[in-house]
């Protein structure tokens, strides 16, 4: 058994995760963490869970933390667990961060999208992006998993594959994504309460929204050559769910069975993606309350563009399912455990 401590529970990633980690056969939850003074019984926290489970989220504390857990998941805002990370490594923990202080290479570009400076520098290059289908080998000996964005894990999961095998050109790659508002996380802020959001819909952070440079930085890797893209994010008045749109131009004789070729090599044994068959397209609530991202796309034969359509939950394969993923990957276990019905 693993034992491990999620920092951040009370949020919507930190709870979900417990929840996941609960029906975990390999794992002891041993430390849920919250800034607040006064404890919360998880009870309050989670509906449905058994009168018997006594477990309490409690006011961070980090020695204790030290003393019992071997795996920490990081749930918190950017910038508080480049500081917690470090200190959690120097003591020899297996560090999952859930934020995106990790997953830029550069910390230059971080400072620009993110607005702050990078605190922890010197960890980046131990950083793995944790993208399970793209990354496992070297998230397999990581100590710091950075687990990817969700945006970014529904777009690069769509193209990915085909920028790999040279199908599509590079400079015209357009991502209209929408995303339900869990996807901002529960702080207070006043574009997503309730009267802004409901029956309402709308575009934001247009051509700057901070996933952007995540997107193109695994991208370009799975290329091996530099991939700037547009990305245009939307909200939707929905709990969960990401569902992204995705248009590409193809190359100069590509064909509609060479994509559906890469998308199958690609995940043809993947265990959480599904790629559907022609003239099916994914919905949210296929997805949401899992950790699958499926995928389908067309091809007009009379036409060089070819749209390709993802969907994820945000709160699971676009993050804790995810992380959980990276975890067994880590381990060791079985990557499907505690993440399938
Ligand atoms: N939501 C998503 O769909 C999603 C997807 C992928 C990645 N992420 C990333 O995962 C991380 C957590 O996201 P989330 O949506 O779970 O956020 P959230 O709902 O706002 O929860 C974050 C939790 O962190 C704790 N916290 C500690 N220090 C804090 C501080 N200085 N300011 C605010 N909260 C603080 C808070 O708990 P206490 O108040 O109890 O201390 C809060 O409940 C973020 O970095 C986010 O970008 C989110």
């Amino acid at each position: 058994m693993l034992n491990c401590a999620v920092v951040g529970a009370t949020g919507y990633t930190g709870a979900e995760l417990v929840k996941i980690l609960l029906r975990h056969p390999r794992v002891n939850l041993v430390a849920l963490t919250t800034r607040q003074v006064t404890s919360i019984p998880l009870q309050n926290l989670i509906p449905g869970i058994s009168k018997k489970n006594s477990l309490e989220v409690r006011k961070f504390s980090f020695p204790e933390i030290q003393q019992k857990a071997d795996v920490v998941f990081l749930a918190l805002p950017h910038t508080e667990a480049m500081d917690l990370s470090a200190k959690f490594l120097r003591v020899g923990k297996i560090v999952i961060d859930l934020s995106a202080d990790f997953r830029l290479r550069s910390s230059a570009v971080y400072e620009k999208w993110y607005g702050v400076k990078h605190q922890a520098k010197r960890l980046l290059p131990k950083a793995v992006y944790g993208l399970p289908e793209l990354y496992r080998d070297k998230i397999r000996k990581a100590d710091l998993i950075a687990n990817p964005g969700c945006y970014p894990t529904a777009a690069c999961l769509g193209i990915a594959p085909l920028v790999k095998d040279g199908l599509v050109e590079l400079d015209s790659i357009v991502v209209d994504a929408k995303s339900g508002v869990t996807g901002a996380g529960k702080k207070l802020n006043p574009a997503t309460q309730f009267c802004e959001v409901d029956e309402n819909f709308y575009a934001y952070k247009v051509g700057r929204h901070q996933h952007t440079p995540e997107m193109e930085q695994v991208l370009s890797e799975a290329a091996g050559t530099d991939v700037r893209l547009t990305f245009v994010p939307h909200l939707l008045p929905l709990r969960r769910g990401i569902l992204a749109t995705i248009y590409l131009k193809k190359r100069a004789g590509v064909r509609a069975s060479k994509v559906r070729e890469s998308f199958e090599q690609a995940y043809g044994d993947e265990p959480f993606v599904r790629v559907l068959p022609d003239g099916e397209f994914p919905t949210l609530q296929k997805v949401q309350e899992t950790n699958f991202c499926e995928i389908g796309f067309t091809s007009d034969p009379g036409s060089d563009t070819l749209i390709v359509v993802t969907a994820i939950d945000n709160l699971v394969k676009g993050a804790s399912g995810q992380a959980v993923q990276n975890l067994n990957v880590r381990a060791g276990f079985p990557e499907e455990e505690g993440l399938l019905r």
